[in-house]
């Protein structure tokens, strides 16, 4: 089938089916084209909590298609590659952090929502990079664990001023990939152009940055500044809303290593095969989601006004 054949399949089934396609900032640009909405992970979350749609497609990694059917049970929640997980989700398990509450009990558990339900049914509350400090700001634990991203807790640990989070062993490949040495010589080359990048790169590389963000911070950021040139720090999906939302701004990729291969995995043909088949749908065992439910839900209650 031709690609406009497939948009145009893709439309017909959406409207049939009452379906909406939530698509990650790091997709493909025809995927980011076809969605509904284009987001960073909360604003994603979010959607998904409240949508009135009956099947929820989502283009991105599996523990995001996972967030949607925790938060939205009754939705019919696909994910169109299903073999799209997240390395960093993996680096934690529930059995793991179990292990570690055993050992200390009064810790309170931050987890990042890049991990799977069951680690998060065993945490007290999610966050996201773009409310991560707001969320652990909140918390009144003496003991808090951060897990599983050592470099967002970091990040997070950096700001705080009365308190600081232990970190669980965690990290992004994609963002652990950029190296100090290349941000410190493109701030040389280009002295006077600013380097906003996410904050799961590593700490060596975070503070040489002039802007740290979630991928949707980084969209605003950018939006709202009047210098016309970036050096982008985050996965190279971003680049496709960067260019089309600021014209003319010019935009460089601050690693060439800086692409997720997971987020990669979608494409159209699967979207069309999902939506036609509502194959691959995400189920969650009934207790784990009502548990992880709460340590979401929490989330997004802090994360309101
Ligand atoms: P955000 O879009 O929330 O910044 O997340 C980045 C990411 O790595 C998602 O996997
Ligand atoms: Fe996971 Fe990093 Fe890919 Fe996001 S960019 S899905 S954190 S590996």
């Amino acid at each position: 089938m031709e690609i406009n054949s497939i948009v145009s399949e893709i439309k017909r089934l959406k409207k049939e089916k009452n379906a909406v396609i939530l698509a990650h900032n790091y997709q493909i640009p025809e995927i980011q084209d076809i969605a509904d909405i284009v987001g960073d992970s909360l604003r994603l979350s979010q959607e998904a909590a409240k949508t009135d749609a009956d099947i929820i497609v989502f283009c991105g990694v599996h523990f995001m298609a996972e967030s949607a059917k925790i938060l939205s049970p009754n939705k019919k929640v696909l994910l169109p590659a299903i073999d799209a997980g997240c390395p960093m989700a993996d680096m934690i398990t529930a059995e793991s952090l179990r292990e570690y509450k055993d050992k200390n009990p009064k810790a309170t558990v931050v987890c990042y929502v890049n991990s799977s339900a069951e680690v998060k049914a065993e945490c007290d509350v999610c966050c996201t990079s773009s409310n991560a400090l707001k969320i652990v700001e909140s918390l009144e634990s003496e003991q808090i664990l951060f897990a599983p991203d050592k470099n967002l807790g970091s990040y997070i640990n950096d700001q705080l001023k009365d308190k600081q989070m232990e970190l669980w062993n965690g990290f992004c490949i994609t963002h652990e990939r950029v190296r100090e040495e290349e941000i410190k010589l493109i701030k040389n080359k280009k002295a006077g152009v600013q380097v906003v990048v996410h904050p799961e790169c590593n700490p060596l590389v975070v503070q040489h940055a002039d802007f740290v963000g979630s991928t949707s911070q980084i969209l605003e950021h950018i939006r709202m500044s009047d210098d016309k040139e970036f050096i982008i720090g985050t996965e190279m999906g971003i680049l496709h809303t960067l260019r089309k939302e600021n014209l003319y701004k010019k935009f460089t990729l601050l690693s060439p290593a800086l692409i997720c291969y997971n987020m990669k995995k979608t494409s159209l043909e699967d979207v069309y095969h999902v939506l036609k088949t509502e194959e691959n749908e995400i189920i969650v065992e009934e207790s784990i989601r009502q548990k992880a439910f709460t340590s979401l839900n929490r989330m997004l209650e802090l994360s309101k006004g």
